[in-house]
C-alpha cells in the first residue's frame, strides 16, 4: 500500500497538455464507480491524446489535478473539470469531480472546489452550477460546504434502471 502524504504534500493545479495521461487514467477510474457518474461521459473510451488535451486545456474550460506531491514524480490523487456554460455567457457549470478512495475523507475536495471558484471569477462569471445524485452523501457535502444552495430536482435514472433525482445547485459569486 501507499504511504499518504501530509496536507502540506498535496497540491491543485490546472493540467496542462502534457498531463493528458493523468486525466486519463483519473476519468476512466471514476468511471468504474457507477451509479454516481451521469452521462457526457460516453466517448471516453475512444478518446485519444488529443481529445483528453482538448477536453482539459481550453480558453471556455479547464481541469484540475490534484497530486501528492510526497512521491516522485507527485502521484495524481484526483481531478475536476469547470466550463462556460453552453449558450450562457455568465455561468459556469462545475463536473466531474474525483478523489481516489484512499484520499477521500481528509477535506481534500476544498482544493478542488477552490481552484475552479478562482477560475469562474478570474473568467468573471456570475454563478456556477453543479448536481450531484441523491444518495451521494459524500459529494452532497462536498458542494453544501462551499455554499451551494439546491435550485432544482430532476428525476433521473440509475445504470441499473431505478429512479433517483438529480440534485441541482447554484453558487452566486
Ligand atoms: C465527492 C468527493 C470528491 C468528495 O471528496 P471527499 O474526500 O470524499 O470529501 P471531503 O473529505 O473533501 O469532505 C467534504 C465533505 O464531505 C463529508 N464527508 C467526507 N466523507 C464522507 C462520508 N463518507 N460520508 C458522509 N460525508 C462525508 C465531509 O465531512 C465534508 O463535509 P463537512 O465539510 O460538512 O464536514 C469524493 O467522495 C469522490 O471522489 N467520490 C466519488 C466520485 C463522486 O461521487 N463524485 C461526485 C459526482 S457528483
Amino acid at each position: 500500500m501507499r504511504s499518504m502524504g501530509t496536507a502540506t504534500d498535496i497540491q491543485v493545479r490546472a493540467a496542462l497538455p502534457a498531463d493528458w495521461q493523468e486525466v486519463r487514467e483519473l476519468c476512466c477510474e471514476s468511471c468504474s464507480e457507477p451509479p454516481f457518474y451521469l452521462t457526457g461521459n460516453e466517448g471516453w473510451p475512444t478518446y485519444g491524446q488529443e481529445d483528453w488535451v482538448d477536453y482539459s486545456v481550453g480558453p471556455e474550460h479547464a481541469m484540475f489535478l490534484l497530486f501528492d506531491r510526497s512521491t516522485s514524480p507527485p502521484y495524481p490523487i484526483g481531478k475536476a473539470r469547470i466550463s462556460t456554460a453552453n449558450g450562457d455567457p455568465t455561468t459556469a457549470v462545475a463536473d466531474g469531480i474525483y478523489i481516489r478512495a484512499a484520499y477521500r475523507g481528509r477535506g481534500l475536495s476544498k482544493l478542488l472546489w477552490e481552484a475552479r471558484i478562482t477560475w469562474a471569477r478570474v473568467h468573471e462569471l456570475r454563478r456556477i452550477t453543479t448536481i450531484h445524485r441523491l444518495s451521494n452523501v459524500r459529494s452532497m457535502r462536498s458542494i453544501l460546504t462551499q455554499g451551494f444552495v439546491e435550485t432544482e430536482r430532476i428525476p433521473a435514472e440509475t445504470i441499473s434502471g431505478a429512479t433517483e433525482p438529480e440534485l441541482v445547485y447554484e453558487l452566486v459569486l
